[in-house]
C-alpha cells in the first residue's frame, strides 16, 4: 500500500505540475520559495483523496495578483467536489477551494489599482487552499481594515451568494417572509443577518436541533430539520412565504414551492441531500433527481409563482459576471463597515487537518463557516493523523469510511 501512495504522489504532482503550464517554471519568488503547500485531491472520493503536498510556486500572469495566502473559506461545495458530486467537473488531480484571503505579494502586467502589501480577498477558479495563489484582479476584492483574516474568508462566498439570491433575484422588499434551509450553516447565517438589514423581514430558519440554542436570535421562527416544516410554517403564516430558498433540492423542491404565496419566489441554489455519505452515492444522486418537482410553466403562470436558479461560481467563472458580483462585494463591504453584517466562523483548521474539518460539515456540526489558517499548526493530536506526506509520497492509503473512529479536535471560536 505504501509504494502504492508514492507512486500516486509521484503522479500528482507531476500531472498538476504539467496541467498547470506556468507553474512548471519554478521561479524563485520574493521569499525565495521555490515551493509552496498546498492541499491535493488526488481523485474523487473519500477523505482520504485529500492530503498536504508541496507544489511549485505560482507566479502572476497578465492581469494577475499573487497572494500570500492567510485563510481560506471552507464551503459545502469543496465536499461535493471531492466526492465528484458537481457537473463537468476538472479532472483530479486538483487542488480545491474557490475563496482565500491574504497579502498582496506581487502583480502581473495590467493590475492598476493593487499594490504589494494589499490586504485582500479573492475568489478563485478551484486552487485555494494553497499558501500561495495567483488570480485574475476581477475576482480581488480590498478587505476593510478592521475585518480579519479569519471573517474575509469567511465572507465572499456566502454573503455575495445570499445577497444575490435576496436582492438581486428574489427583490427582498419590507415585511416580506423567508424560508432558508440549514440556517446555522454558512449561507444560512448571512442570509439570516441581510434579511435583518431590511425592516420586519420574518425568517423560517430550519436547521438541526442541537444549533437552535446558538442561532435562535437570527430568525424569527426555527424549525428542526426533521419536523414537517410544511405544517410548521403554515401554522403561523397559511399563505406561505415570499422566498424559498432551498440547497437541499430533491423533494424540498417540491415542498418550496407549495409554501410560495402569490408572486413568491422559489430559488434552487445547493443540492445537498445528494450527499449521505463519505463518497458519492449513486442512489441519493438518482433519488435526488427523481423527487425534484417537475414544474409545469403554465402551473406556475396559473399560481403566479417564480421559480429560479442561482449558481455564484457560474455566474463569475463560466458567465463573466465579474462587474455586478464586485458591485455586490462594494455593498456588502458598506454594511460589513456599518456593522451590520459580520460573518460567524465556526472554526479554524490547519491545512493538514483538513479531513477532519471536512467531516466536521458531515456531521452537520459547525455553526457558521469553516476556515483553513494557513498559519495554524495541527494540534499534537491531529498531527499524529494528519494527511501530510513526505514529498516522497510516503502515505499508507486509508480504508474509505474508516474516520467515524477517530479523535477530533473540539473547534475553536
Ligand atoms: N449556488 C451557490 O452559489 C452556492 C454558494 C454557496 C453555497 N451553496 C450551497 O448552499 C448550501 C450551504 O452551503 P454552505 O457552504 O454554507 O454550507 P453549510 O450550510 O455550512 O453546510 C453544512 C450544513 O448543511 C446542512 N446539511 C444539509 N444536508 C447535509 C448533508 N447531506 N450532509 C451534511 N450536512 C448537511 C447541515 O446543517 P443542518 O444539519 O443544521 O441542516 C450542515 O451543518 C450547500 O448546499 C451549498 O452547495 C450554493
Amino acid at each position: 500500500m505504501a509504494k502504492e501512495g508514492a507512486e500516486t504522489t509521484e503522479e500528482t504532482e507531476y500531472m498538476i505540475d504539467r496541467n498547470a503550464g506556468i507553474e512548471t517554471m519554478v521561479v524563485e519568488s520574493p521569499g525565495n520559495a521555490k515551493e509552496m503547500r498546498a492541499v491535493i485531491l488526488t481523485g474523487f472520493g473519500g477523505l482520504n483523496k485529500l492530503r498536504v503536498t508541496k507544489k511549485a510556486m505560482p507566479e502572476p500572469q497578465d492581469g494577475e495578483v499573487k497572494i500570500r495566502v492567510k485563510a481560506c473559506g471552507l464551503n459545502f461545495l469543496d465536499l461535493m467536489v471531492r466526492q465528484g458530486n458537481i457537473e463537468n467537473p476538472p479532472k483530479p488531480p486538483l487542488v480545491p477551494g474557490f475563496e482565500c484571503c491574504g497579502i498582496v505579494e506581487s502583480v502581473g502586467e495590467n493590475t492598476e489599482g493593487f499594490e504589494i502589501g494589499d490586504r485582500v480577498m479573492a475568489f478563485v477558479n478551484y486552487n485555494a487552499w494553497a499558501e500561495v495563489v495567483c488570480t485574475p484582479l476581477d475576482y480581488v476584492y480590498k478587505m476593510p481594515d478592521e475585518m480579519t483574516f479569519a471573517e474575509a474568508a469567511a465572507f465572499s462566498l456566502n454573503f455575495v451568494a445570499a445577497y444575490m439570491m435576496l436582492f438581486e433575484v428574489a427583490n427582498l422588499r419590507e415585511g416580506m417572509s423567508v424560508l432558508v434551509h440549514s440556517a446555522g450553516g454558512g449561507v444560512g447565517q448571512a442570509v439570516a443577518q441581510l434579511c435583518s438589514t431590511v425592516p420586519n423581514i420574518t425568517v423560517f430558519g430550519i436547521a438541526s436541533c442541537f444549533k437552535h440554542a446558538a442561532i435562535k436570535d437570527s430568525v424569527t421562527h426555527l424549525f428542526d430539520r426533521n419536523v414537517d416544516y410544511i405544517q410548521e410554517v403554515k401554522k403561523i403564516s397559511p399563505e406561505g412565504v415570499d422566498i424559498v430558498l432551498d440547497c437541499l433540492c430533491g423533494d424540498n423542491t417540491g415542498k418550496g414551492l407549495s409554501l410560495l404565496k402569490p408572486l413568491g419566489t422559489y430559488i434552487l441554489y445547493g443540492a445537498s441531500n445528494m450527499v449521505t455519505g463519505e463518497t458519492k452515492s449513486f442512489f441519493s444522486f438518482a433519488k435526488s433527481w427523481w423527487q425534484v418537482e417537475k414544474v409545469n410553466p403554465i402551473k406556475l403562470y396559473e399560481e403566479n409563482k417564480v421559480i429560479a436558479g442561482f449558481s455564484l461560481l457560474n455566474l463569475l467563472f463560466k458567465q463573466g459576471r465579474c462587474s455586478l458580483v464586485k458591485s455586490v462585494m462594494d455593498k456588502l463591504l458598506c454594511l460589513y463597515e456599518q456593522k451590520k453584517i459580520r460573518p460567524v466562523v465556526d472554526s479554524l483548521w490547519a491545512l493538514e487537518e483538513v479531513k477532519e474539518a471536512m467531516q466536521r460539515i458531515h456531521d452537520r456540526g459547525n455553526v457558521g463557516k469553516l476556515i483553513l489558517d494557513i498559519e495554524k499548526s495541527p494540534t499534537p493530536l491531529m498531527a499524529n493523523d494528519s494527511t501530510e506526506t513526505s514529498e516522497a509520497g510516503e502515505e499508507e492509503e486509508e480504508q474509505e469510511g474508516d474516520n467515524d473512529s477517530k479523535e477530533r479536535m473540539p473547534f475553536i471560536h
